[in-house]
């Protein structure tokens, strides 16, 4: 019952999150696309900085841009922000209830540092903290002005980042961390940089005085660095669920490929909405740290042995039995584990062959089973497992 009613807790935490951060991703896209294909019009208002002709839903729409600000307040103004926060809202309270409830079995792997606890949470939340102190100070630097060196030094300090998550915490810790750290910093350049200066900016209008042009163009400088990580920040939302991308220990480099790979295709878009022809390199360049990164998996992939000696299946029914029946059983015995995860039971000799290839991906391919190793299964015991399925996963 308790277990059941938190799960419904986290199921509607995760949608709601998930809805939030499509409504904001989607009006990134959007305000970066309307933005770029602005068209100058000189019958227009001086402060107009172009129009665009936009059809959707059955009408027309005319978009006009003031890069600064109208001559007078407009009546209704919409704000762009509750998608933001409510994303990092409904976020971090899925970073809790998932990982900070529960380091021992989620965000600590003794194989890569034997955290306690509450160590563990302490370094993951100060990261998030720290990231986006080092990231403000660098875009305030003399970096700030300079796109190409700030996002180039920006990239590298985030790999390194990704290298030290890599080796303090398991690699779904790692790999969580890294788009919490993206995603907190993306939220706070709205409610830090974005939203307050749209303030200032509003308050001048309302007492008649001329607003200064620096607030806005910093906000739109905010948000275009946002906007050129909502790819890799999405793959690391949904790379949990994908073992192979973060079980080995060049997990760092598979995150830096993403990135650096995601970033790429997100500027192919973002001139191609200029109206502008993108160089169709981007695509390439793009591609081929993705590609690198998924290689790199491929090449680390556990294999088995060709000459393995044939495995008896009571020898496979043993290691389950062992390492993955307290928690995978209709009734675990695992403290806290009250129902068997994900729906997946080891308990008859059918269902382990029937799911053969889900024990290969996890416990083989993945090692992201056992959870954390706590039942501590051998290496020895992970080959027989892979030469077990090798040869067909039989039941004899
Ligand atoms: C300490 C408890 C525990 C042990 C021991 C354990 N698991 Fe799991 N397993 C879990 C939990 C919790 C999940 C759900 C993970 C999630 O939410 O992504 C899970 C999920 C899985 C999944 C589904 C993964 C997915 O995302 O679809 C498979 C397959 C699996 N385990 C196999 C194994 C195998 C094989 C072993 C033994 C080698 C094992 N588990 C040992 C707790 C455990």
């Amino acid at each position: 019952m308790l277990s059941t009613s938190i799960e419904w807790v986290s199921l509607i935490v995760r949608w709601t999150h998930l809805i939030a951060g499509i409504c904001w991703i989607g009006s990134s896209f959007y305000f970066m696309a309307l933005d770029a294909s602005l068209k100058p019009n000189p019958r227009l208002d001086r402060r107009v900085k172009g129009e665009a002709w936009q059809v959707h839903g059955g009408g027309f729409y005319q978009m006009q841009k003031f890069t600064v600000a109208p001559e007078f307040m407009p009546p209704d103004l919409t704000w762009f922000k509750w998608e933001a926060y409510s994303t990092f809202i409904f976020g971090f309270l899925l970073l809790v209830l998932t990982y900070y409830l529960n380091p021992t079995l989620y965000l600590i792997d003794p194989a890569v540092l034997d955290l306690k606890p509450w160590d563990a949470v302490g370094i993951g939340i100060a990261s998030l903290v720290f990231g986006w102190f080092a990231y403000d100070a660098l875009c305030r630097s003399p970096l700030g002005d300079r796109p190409v060196w700030l996002a180039t030094v920006g990239f590298a300090l985030l790999i390194g980042v990704f290298f030290f998550y890599s080796r303090v915490f398991s690699g779904r810790g790692a790999f969580i961390h890294a788009g919490a750290l993206v995603g907190t910093i993306m939220v706070a350049n709205v409610a830090l940089v974005i939203i307050p200066n749209q303030r200032k900016v509003v308050a001048d209008l309302l007492a008649g005085r001329e607003p200064d042009p620096a607030l806005g163009a910093a906000g739109k400088n905010r948000s275009t660095h946002n906007n050129y990580v909502t790819l890799p920040v999405i793959f690391t939302m949904i790379s949990n669920h994908y073992a192979f991308t973060y079980s080995s220990r060049w997990n760092w480099l598979v995150l830096a490929g993403v990135f650096i790979g995601g970033f790429l295709i997100r500027h192919w878009y973002n001139v191609l909405h200029t109206g502008a022809k993108p160089d169709w390199r981007l695509w390439p360049a793009g591609a081929v740290p993705i590609a690198l990164a998924a290689a790199l998996t491929l090449y680390l992939q556990p294999r088995a042995p060709g000459d393995a000696a044939a495995v008896k299946f009571a020898q496979v029914q043993g290691i389950i039995a062992e390492r993955c029946q307290v928690c995978h059983a209709a009734q675990p015995r695992f403290p806290g584990i009250a129902e068997p995860p994900k729906g997946i039971r080891f308990d008859s000799a059918r269902l382990i062959v029937q799911q053969a290839p889900l024990i290969y991906a996890q416990a083989v391919v993945g090692r992201a089973m056992p959870l954390s190793n706590v039942t501590g299964i051998t290496e020895a015991e992970r080959a027989a497992l892979a030469a077990w399925v090798g040869q067909g996963a039989h039941d004899e």
